[in-house]
């Protein structure tokens, strides 16, 4: 069989980057505000570090405004809570992301809810999660909804078309990816089935789906063998191995080499699922702007 189609997130996250960039543009030229993203990091954990820096390096690069918020790993909850009611109340900010995961000292949940749901650009204010638990299918997603998940959907949108009907798997059961994955297949009219690591012979249940998405943390744990001949695969994985030469490389959730000889579509790890996020948070900022000024959601 012929190998599959690689899905170049990288490619489709510069097209989104660029027209996000383009509705910015668009927005302050008719005299709208323009739009601000504000990320806040509790302690220094180098990753996370890498992931906010660019985060509000590219919503400058997009005509937005970034305000960076940094505070020592010993932040108390009360001190964090205080920094997002300034946030929640300061109408330059229009996006307001907190890095995650936070100290053990705090508690994420008092956290997020405390967010403005209008500015929650992660998705993950109860609200919000509410409001994609219960969409109708094929609703609009005039709300934010979380970034990764939006990603692999427009990328599985892209590359398949439209989904109805089609069995999809979902491995992992997490807040963050897995649980609203499966809430926007379930709009897209997929047949959808949630794994996590309590599922019995996951192999069997993965071969069954037309699309299979694996969000677990764990290297190359699904293998080739468990791939259905012509499906989608979706990688979500981002893990740091060791090479032999003393160097490290980034592999996915998925043994690449041995699934893309089965799959009909796959994404890369890295550049696959990876880009869109940060693409994806920048269209949810774009879009809370347009909401805080009265203007409908665009599809960009
Ligand atoms: N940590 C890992 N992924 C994410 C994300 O999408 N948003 C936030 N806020 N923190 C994260």
């Amino acid at each position: 069989m012929a190998e599959a189609k690689l899905i170049d997130g990288k490619a489709f996250a510069g097209g989104l980057r660029q027209r996000v960039g383009a509705g910015v543009a668009d927005l302050v030229s008719k005299g709208g505000p323009k739009p601000g993203l504000a990320t806040v990091l509790v302690g220094a954990d180098p990753a996370s570090q890498v992931y906010v820096r660019s985060k509000g390096k590219l919503a400058v690069e997009l005509g937005m405004a970034s305000f960076d918020h940094q505070l020592p790993e010993d932040t108390s909850e009360a001190d964090l809570l205080a920094l997002i009611s300034r946030l929640n109340a300061d109408p330059a900010v229009n996006g307001i992301l907190v890095q995650l995961p936070l100290p053990r000292h705090i508690d994420t949940a008092k956290i997020l809810i405390a967010i403005d749901p209008a500015k929650d650009v992660d998705g993950f204010h109860p609200v919000n999660v509410g409001r994609l638990g219960s969409i109708a299918p094929g609703a609009p997603l005039d709300f934010p909804v979380p970034c990764t998940p939006l990603g692999v959907s427009m990328l599985l949108q892209d590359a398949l078309g439209a989904l109805s009907g089609l069995n999809a798997v979902v491995v992992g059961r997490s807040n963050l990816v897995g649980r609203p994955v499966a809430q926007l297949l379930l709009r897209a009219d997929c047949t959808v089935t949630i794994t996590h690591s309590r599922t019995r012979d996951l192999p069997a249940v993965c071969r069954a789906a037309d699309i299979l998405v694996v969000a677990i943390g764990r290297t190359e744990f699904v293998k080739g063998d468990w791939v259905k001949p012509g499906a989608a695969v979706i990688d979500v994985g981002i893990n740091r191995i060791p090479t032999p030469e003393g160097k490290s490389r980034l592999v996915g959730d998925v043994a690449f080499a041995e699934a893309q000889k089965v799959a009909g579509h796959i994404t890369p790890v890295p550049g696959g699922v990876g880009p869109m996020t940060v693409a994806c948070l920048m269209y949810n900022t774009l879009q809370a702007t347009r909401n805080a000024a009265g203007l409908p959601f665009v599809a960009v």
